[in-house]
């Protein structure tokens, strides 16, 4: 039996993906070291909703110096968060010497914004290649684990935070009780949390399989959320659905009794129930739908390679670690994986070994398919790589279901 991390309750295991590797750890060609795996499968809590992995991959693998993912890859979402940053200035943070701490500022995507204002900030991030970065913008971090200890420090070195913020962060931490006890010492009376996250909704209404993997421990929904913040003296006082990868939900959480509660946190909750999002059928019947897109894809790349076709894909995402080590994707049926970021470059996709390359190789020699790992990104790509479909390429997309575009 599995243990909910944040009731103690009965998680109910509904989705199987099977053995999986560490999902950014991009190997070192003939590297003979032992590669980690671990076993991949999503539960719902029974008793407070919450979905969640059903084993824990310990933190220090996947968070360290040479943790590959940067933020600012894309251009969407440099624009994202500067929004996001100039939001913040004129709302929570206008006051007089206001302070936000963000958990998970990886290359300082969001608070290069802030630094540049002169407004007082701090980014916590226990990955120190990318927090290196992030200085280099002119961003205060602390390379470290957010975690009760660390709130308490921040609050005695800084003083209270107005804002405590984090995206694409709080769905990687198992330890969020701890987390919530951190924020109970570090923000204002007034103060509020904000975090962005996959939202399960959209996960399940896309089919979005490959948002599952070691690092995100949670998916959350409105629901869940409200529960979790309540158990800590919390209340979810507001929650906005974000376009950004794929479907998010940006929550507003305050100490309760402190803010009004947002009409779109009910009509959120009502949708929810409405859609039986919380209940381990909706999960079940998501897990066929999976396995129906690897059959489909599967079935689809063993025909081009039968018909001498060119197949590489475009992305090389953390998500997609799910997508090929689940359907068996190797090297024999996609040539190489493009991507822009040069630590991933020239290594390995983890698990199923297919060479990452820079986009140059894309360029140079078009394929005759592309396998859109970074489909949340589709937009921005497929503008970019305009020659390439003009050329008669074709994208192969397996969100919502497998389709060439
Ligand atoms: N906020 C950025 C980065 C998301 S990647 C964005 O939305 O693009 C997740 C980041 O969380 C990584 O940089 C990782 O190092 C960091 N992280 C993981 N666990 C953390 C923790 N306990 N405290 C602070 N940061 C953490
Ligand atoms: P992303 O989907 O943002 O996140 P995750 O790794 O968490 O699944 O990753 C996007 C990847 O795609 C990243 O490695 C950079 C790469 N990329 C490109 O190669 N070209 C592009 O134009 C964009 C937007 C991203
Ligand atoms: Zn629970």
């Amino acid at each position: 039996m599995t243990e909910c991390q944040i009731c103690g309750g009965q998680v109910t295991e509904l989705v199987d993906f099977g053995r999986q590797p560490l999902s950014d750890a991009f190997r070192v060609p003939n590297d003979s070291s032992e590669e980690f795996f671990f076993r991949l499968a999503v539960g719902l809590c029974d008793s407070c909703t919450m979905a969640q992995l059903m084993e824990q991959v310990p933190r220090e693998k996947m968070f360290h110096e040479d943790y590959p993912y940067h933020s600012s890859g894309s251009t969407v979402m440099r624009k994202h968060f500067e929004l996001t940053a100039r939001h913040f200035l004129e709302t929570e943070l206008s006051g007089p010497d206001p302070f936000v701490v963000e958990i998970g500022c990886n290359d300082g995507i969001m608070l290069r914004t802030v630094a540049a204002q002169g407004v007082r900030h701090l980014g916590v991030d226990p990955s120190g290649g990318v927090a290196e970065v992030a200085r280099g913008l002119g961003v205060q971090v602390r390379t470290a684990f957010f975690e009760e200890t660390t709130a308490r420090e921040i609050a005695a070195e800084h003083g209270p935070a107005d804002v405590v913020y984090a995206a694409n962060t709080i769905c990687h931490i198992p330890y969020l009780n701890s987390i919530f006890r951190g924020l109970d010492a570090l923000l204002q009376p007034s103060g509020v949390f904000v975090f962005e996250d996959p939202y399960l909704g959209d996960i399940v209404e896309r089919t979005s399989f490959d948002q599952i993997y070691d690092e995100h421990f949670y998916l959350f929904t409105a629901r869940s959320v409200r529960a979790m913040a309540r158990r800590h003296g919390f209340e979810l006082v507001d929650v906005e659905r974000l376009p950004v990868h794929g479907g998010e939900v940006r929550y507003t959480v305050a100490r309760a009794g402190s803010r009004p509660v947002d009409a779109a946190v009910e009509a959120l909750l009502a949708e929810e129930a409405a859609r039986g999002l919380g209940e381990p059928a909706t999960l079940r019947a998501f897990g066929d739908a999976v396995a129906r897109i690897r059959t489909d894809l599967v079935a689809l790349l063993s025909e081009l390679r039968a018909q001498g076709k060119r197949v590489v894909a475009y992305g090389a995402t953390a998500k997609s670690a799910t997508v090929a080590n689940y359907c068996g994707l190797g090297p024999d049926l996609v040539e190489f994986v493009s991507d822009t970021t040069p630590a991933k470059q020239g290594r390995l996709t983890p698990g199923t070994h297919i060479p990452v390359r820079p986009p140059e190789a894309f360029a140079e020699d078009h394929p005759d398919h592309a396998l859109l790992f970074a489909w949340n990104h589709a937009e921005e790509i497929m503008a970019k790589e305009r020659t390439f479909r003009d050329a008669g390429g074709r994208w192969i997309l397996y969100v919502p279901d497998v389709h060439v575009v």
